[in-house]
């Protein structure tokens, strides 16, 4: 197929290649123009895959083990975004995980917190503390599983002694419903009989999960438009899988579980298995979008692009916790990546996805220019409430969480996913060789807040560049170079910054 369009930064990227070199995020910023465009208008709406319809942000989380479980995909999909549930969980467990996306909309929690009425009042407090829960209402289960009653937030507050156990301040009398009750029905019940949480009971009055108020009355009221909904209603969500021998199996899981698309997530996507992979897949489950990578030649990215991808994922080593570019000496830098592989991808109606290495919003805005249709984030992501892992308190009162890459040391040892990501899946542990590290980063509070501060930034950014939509900008965009000096220009400097910025 023909590349169709010129756009108007394709003459910089000729000047630059044919200079031999490529650039990345640091080495350039956006040219301004002529604008009617006011932040608050700019149209936000991207591209993953080819059919799974618009996503309402352009922001898509990694398939990472200290960035995307459920919780992260049901907040991203919540926002407009998409998840992507990470490979490292056993094909059952991802699935699981999927449904509990798919099924979030529903309002029935299949497996909530339950307390113990032998717990006393002040370690549940202090349990609710730990895990940074923002509730609290729970069903209140005996050591065999049988409801006793539930808690709500007004037991906790009348409650005069934290010493006493969670039997004596629990609403013993159980307004429950049989499994089956729609969510319309349980308004119905919760509302007349004023409770905020319904346990959901089967035939033999065992405990199925719950219904709770706020959820409830959500659904019923009607949901947000930025949600980003499947045809049938459900929370988009995706999941990452590999090349490996449990590709068909987790595929079948997936499948059932109701998947919008899979990411066939490996470090060198120019492959024979994955594009086997990508044609597979297409073929055994033609309705589920498959996005392949990843890659950063523009011949790599037409490869699968024509062997079936609905979306390509560009990006080898701008990661922040990457050093496949160290480690094993290759690797485009991301914006000439991105630029490439996006161009040479004009006219095949297959998006980009550029995976790595966004440190700030602004790296939104070039990505996009640069022809991306969306971008990954990991570490921008990672650290807050929903991505998974514990808050460490450490010494010097600072919250912290995990944030590893799956080519680290310690994801290969944990999951054959992340060893099969780096084509070392039958390595022993003391000869596995990481192109990844382990780190940490502090505690950012809910994802919600760090992406209103992404979108602002782009928001901005189209503003500046006179461009309404993404593929507006993809057009109008042009870049400048940037000289060491332009780099520092474009930081802070001559300064200390006194105060934490909520976005720098
Ligand atoms: P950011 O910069 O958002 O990057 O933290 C996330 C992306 O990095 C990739 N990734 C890795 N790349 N070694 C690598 O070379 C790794 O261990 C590794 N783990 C993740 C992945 O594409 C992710 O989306």
């Amino acid at each position: 197929m023909k590349n169709t369009e010129k756009r108007k930064c394709d003459d910089f990227f000729d000047k630059i290649e044919k200079l031999g070199l490529a650039l990345s995020y640091n080495d350039v910023r956006l040219k301004t123009g002529y604008s009617q465009i006011l932040p608050a208008n700019a149209k936000l709406q991207a591209k993953f895959s080819r059919n799974v319809g618009f996503l309402n942000i352009p922001i898509v989380s990694a398939p990472m083990d200290t960035v995307t479980e459920a919780d992260m995909a049901i907040a991203l999909a919540k926002i407009g975004g998409l998840g992507i549930i990470h490979k490292g969980l056993s094909p059952q467990n991802q699935a699981s995980a999927v449904e509990k996306v798919k099924h979030n909309l529903s309002a029935f929690i299949y497996e909530p917190i339950c307390i113990n009425p032998n717990q006393t009042v002040a370690e549940v407090l202090a349990f609710i503390e730990r895990k940074n829960y923002r509730f609290l209402s729970f069903p209140v289960l005996n050591n065999s599983g049988k409801l006793m009653g539930t808690v709500v937030k007004s037991n906790f507050e009348f409650c005069l002694d934290n010493s006493a156990k969670i039997s004596d301040i629990m609403l013993k009398e159980i307004i429950s419903a049989e499994a089956g009750t729609t969510v319309e029905q349980a308004y119905k019940i919760m509302m007349q009989k004023r409770v905020k949480i319904l346990p959901i009971l089967d035939k033999n009055k065992k405990f199925k999960g719950i219904y709770t108020l706020s959820d409830v009355r959500r659904i019923v009221k009607g949901h947000s438009p930025d949600y980003n909904i499947s045809s049938d209603g459900t929370l988009k969500a995706g999941a990452a899988i590999g090349v490996g021998e449990d590709t068909r199996q987790r595929m079948e899981l997936l499948a059932k579980a109701k998947v919008d698309v899979v990411v066939i997530d490996t470090a060198h996507g120019d492959s024979k298995a994955v594009i086997e992979a990508v044609k597979f897949c297409k073929k055994t489950y033609p309705k589920i979008d498959v996005v392949a990578g990843n890659v950063s030649e523009a011949e790599s990215a037409k490869r699968l692009a024509e062997a079936g991808a609905d979306g390509v994922k560009v990006g080898q080593g701008p990661g922040s916790i990457c050093t496949t570019r160290i480690i094993a000496g290759v690797g485009c830098p991301q914006v000439t990546a991105v630029y490439n592989c996006a161009k040479a991808l004009r006219g095949y109606g297959v998006p980009v996805c550029a995976d790595g290495g966004i440190e700030y919003s602004g790296d939104i805005t070039i990505a996009l220019s640069a022809g991306a249709d969306c971008v990954m984030l990991g570490k921008l992501l990672a650290g807050t409430t929903e991505s998974p892992g514990e808050i460490i308190y450490r010494h010097d009162k600072k919250q912290v969480k995990v944030y590893r890459g799956m080519g680290s040391l310690g994801a290969m040892i944990d999951n054959k996913a992340s060893r099969e990501r780096y084509g070392q899946a039958e390595s022993a542990e003391n000869k596995l060789v990481p192109e990844g590290i382990e780190s940490e980063v502090d505690y950012k509070g809910d994802v919600s807040f760090i992406i209103y501060q992404l979108l602002g930034g782009l928001r901005s950014g189209m503003g500046y560049c006179g461009a309404e939509t993404i593929s507006e900008l993809q057009k109008k965009a042009d870049f400048y170079r940037l000289t060491p000096s332009g780099v520092k220009e474009s930081h802070p400097h001559g300064l200390e910054q006194i105060k934490k910025s909520p976005n720098y």
